[in-house]
């Protein structure tokens, strides 16, 4: 084959792409519009027509600030990031998961809009590997408390209940009021997994006061997954302890 036939049947397959991609980001739009706007605005600045009735705010996605990246602090999401976040919604929230309403074609069209509405220019550095949880048992439960105690508790407070010294008056980066997780509850906005408190500990949450804990050892991050697990553990029981009021007959 000739070099200009080879020329030739490549700008065909990159026109056809092209067009399939346009086609894509038309969809994009259209279900970012009918699915997102109303809480995210139009123009993806978070200010759409139910914002101002909602307490976490929906994301202004123009400020380029994700929480929830496999990346380090600082960093854009990568692809998989922001889908992953569309998928499962943001538990504790008003942001819906749409795993189950839109298929993942959809799911990665519209992600592609949402990255958008932000500054493209950097492509997002490889996402954090996250490797196999050890067992995290009592002992490691031990562990971590040391490191809690130390670096955690001061916002999250000592029994992990989003109550410590330095829990009052926190704004995020977008100049709203802003509470530490409250772990009692059990409820974690980037997922409830080990695999997913890993991630939060190891790249922190953008544009909050819960910075990246990065800089620990592996074993030192996965100790410390396991204390705030165990602070609803111990919530569960004591509740289960908890005398019941006698029930009255009906
Ligand atoms: C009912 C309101 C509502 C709707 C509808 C909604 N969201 Fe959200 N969304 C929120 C809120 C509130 C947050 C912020 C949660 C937080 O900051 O803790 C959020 C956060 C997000 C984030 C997190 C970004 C980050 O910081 O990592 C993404 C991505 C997102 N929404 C995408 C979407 C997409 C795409 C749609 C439509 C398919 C959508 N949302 C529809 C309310 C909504
Ligand atoms: C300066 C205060 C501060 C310190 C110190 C801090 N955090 Fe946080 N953390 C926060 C805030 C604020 C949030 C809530 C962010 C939000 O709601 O978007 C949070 C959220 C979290 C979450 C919940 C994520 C989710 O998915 O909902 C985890 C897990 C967490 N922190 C772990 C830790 C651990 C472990 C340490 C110590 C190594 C720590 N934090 C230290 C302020 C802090």
């Amino acid at each position: 084959m000739s070099f200009s036939r080879v020329r030739a049947s490549w700008l065909a397959a990159a026109g056809v792409l092209l067009a399939s991609q346009s086609a894509w980001a038309q969809d994009g739009t259209k279900l970012y519009r009918e699915l997102c706007a109303s809480c995210h605005g139009e123009d993806g600045d978070g200010d759409g027509p139910a914002a101002r009735f909602l307490t976490p705010l929906p994301r202004d996605f123009t400020s380029g600030q994700f929480k929830f990246r496999t990346t380090p602090l600082g960093s854009p999401p990568t692809d998989a990031d922001i889908i992953r976040t569309i998928a499962r919604g943001v538990p504790g929230t008003a942001m819906p998961a749409w795993s189950g309403r839109i298929d993942a074609a959809e799911m990665a069209a519209v992600a592609q809009v949402v990255r958008g509405f932000g500054s493209t220019a950097a492509p997002p550095p490889a996402g954090l590997q996250i490797p196999d949880a050890p067992a995290l048992d009592e002992a490691a439960v031990a562990r971590g408390q040391v490191f809690f105690q130390a670096m955690c508790a001061t916002c999250h407070g000592e029994t992990g209940a989003g109550n410590g010294p330095g829990s009052e008056g926190l704004t995020d980066g977008w100049g709203e009021p802003i509470r530490p997780a409250n772990f009692t509850r059990g409820v974690y906005k980037s997922g409830s997994a080990p695999e997913d408190l890993y991630r939060t500990i190891s790249t922190g949450l953008q544009g909050t006061p819960m910075v990246s804990f990065g800089a620990l050892s592996d074993a030192q991050r996965w100790d410390l997954v396991a204390t705030v697990r165990s602070f609803e553990t111990a919530r569960r029981w004591e509740r289960g302890r908890v005398p019941q009021p006698p029930r009255s007959e009906p």
